[in-house]
């Protein structure tokens, strides 16, 4: 156990040391350092603790409560999800991935900033696209629960979006534990509008019905929706209405906000400066689903008692990225040590 905690903040100071380099290329680095180290065996020492937690017989997320994840945008492509699973997270959220391969913007489009611990990305669904995920999904190793994020091409109009989630859907279904519809980047031209009534009712109808199709072929997976912090209470009615008519499982709560006005520009901001705005609106969603909908929350959760704030604000399960880049490994390790605390008393 003491060689697990003495690893865990080895892997957190080395995060701290990547942090000289460029956001993306530094990115790439604790990744690829990851998977070397993982194949090389160094990953095994922590799994002594992962055996510490309790056993899950179900893969569901409707049906488990107190998880906790890996935000959608980390692991883009599911290139590193057995190296992932080794640092101790209960799920994944891998993607989002589009239909076809596809670049992004221009970089630079990461930028982190230490002295209020966010990073303003504008990366606009860069990754290999949706059949390179489902090679990754067929070959991973490890049992962690994984959910695919699914997302349309950025020259694919709104009018015709419904054909890319659906052609995304099909092909990650039987490989996933769960889906996430992401209407929510704020990077993909107009994306968001698809979040308006006159997109949305007819792209879940369209996303339920299949999940009805291929649930009769393979296993049940859950379809999560990923909603954004800058909605109006309007609009967030409108959505919650939608998504609980089609008979959707969940939502989660929140994807990065553009209510910035940081030097390095347009993209989306996460960590500590979006906590409140997406526990608000958390909040708030949960005041309208109550306990129809599975909630997962995202969103500025950078230590182990912000993730309690969000199960107290609703949430079933909560997702960590900005935290983890900043905290490294360290941070799982608090949240599992705290809740292993709380099961303890
Ligand atoms: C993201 N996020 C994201 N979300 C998503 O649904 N699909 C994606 O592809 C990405 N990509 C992505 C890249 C980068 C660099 C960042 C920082 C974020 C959003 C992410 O999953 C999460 O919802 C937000 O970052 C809020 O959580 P944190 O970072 O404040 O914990």
């Amino acid at each position: 156990m003491a060689i697990c905690h003495i690893k865990m903040y080895l892997i957190s100071l080395l995060t701290k040391f990547l942090h000289f380099l460029p956001a993306e290329f530094s990115h790439l680095v604790a990744m690829k350092g990851l998977k070397i180290s993982n194949y090389l065996g160094l990953l095994k020492l922590l799994q002594s603790k992962i055996k510490s937690k309790p056993d899950t017989t179900t893969k569901d997320m409707t049906r488990l409560v107190g998880k906790v994840g890996l935000a959608a945008g980390l692991d883009k492509n599911g290139d590193y999800i057995d190296c992932l699973a080794a640092l101790g997270i209960d799920f994944i959220e891998v993607g989002t991935v589009t239909p076809r391969a596809q670049k992004g913007n221009p970089r630079p489009r990461i930028f982190r900033n230490k002295k209020d611990k966010s990073i303003i990305n504008r990366l606009g669904f860069n990754n290999k696209g949706v059949d390179h995920l489902v090679q990754n999904l067929k070959r991973k190793k490890s049992n962690i629960i994984v959910g695919s994020s699914i997302g349309r091409n950025f020259d694919t109009s709104n009018d015709d979006a419904v054909n890319d989630y659906l052609y995304c859907l099909e092909r990650v279904y039987r490989y996933s534990d769960y889906i996430a519809v992401n209407i929510s980047s704020p990077n993909s031209k107009d994306l968001r509008k698809l979040g308006n009534k006159k997109y949305l009712d007819s792209l879940l109808e369209t996303i339920k019905s299949a999940q009805d199709r291929l649930s009769r072929v393979h296993k049940f997976v859950p379809i999560f929706v990923k909603i954004s912090p800058d909605e109006t209470e309007e609009n967030l009615k409108t959505i919650c209405n939608s998504i609980i008519q089609c008979k959707i499982d969940g939502i989660i709560c929140t994807n990065t906000s553009i209510e910035h006005s940081h030097e390095d520009g347009q993209g989306g901001i996460s960590g500590a400066p979006l906590k409140e705005k997406s526990t608000t609106c958390l909040n708030y969603v949960k005041s309208l689903v109550g306990d129809s909908l599975t909630i997962i929350a995202s969103g500025g959760v950078m230590s182990a008692s912000d993730f309690h704030a969000k199960i107290e604000a609703g949430a079933d399960h909560v997702q960590l990225y900005t935290g983890f880049i900043f905290e490294g490994p360290k941070l799982i390790q608090d949240i599992i040590d705290l809740n292993l605390d709380k099961l303890k008393t």
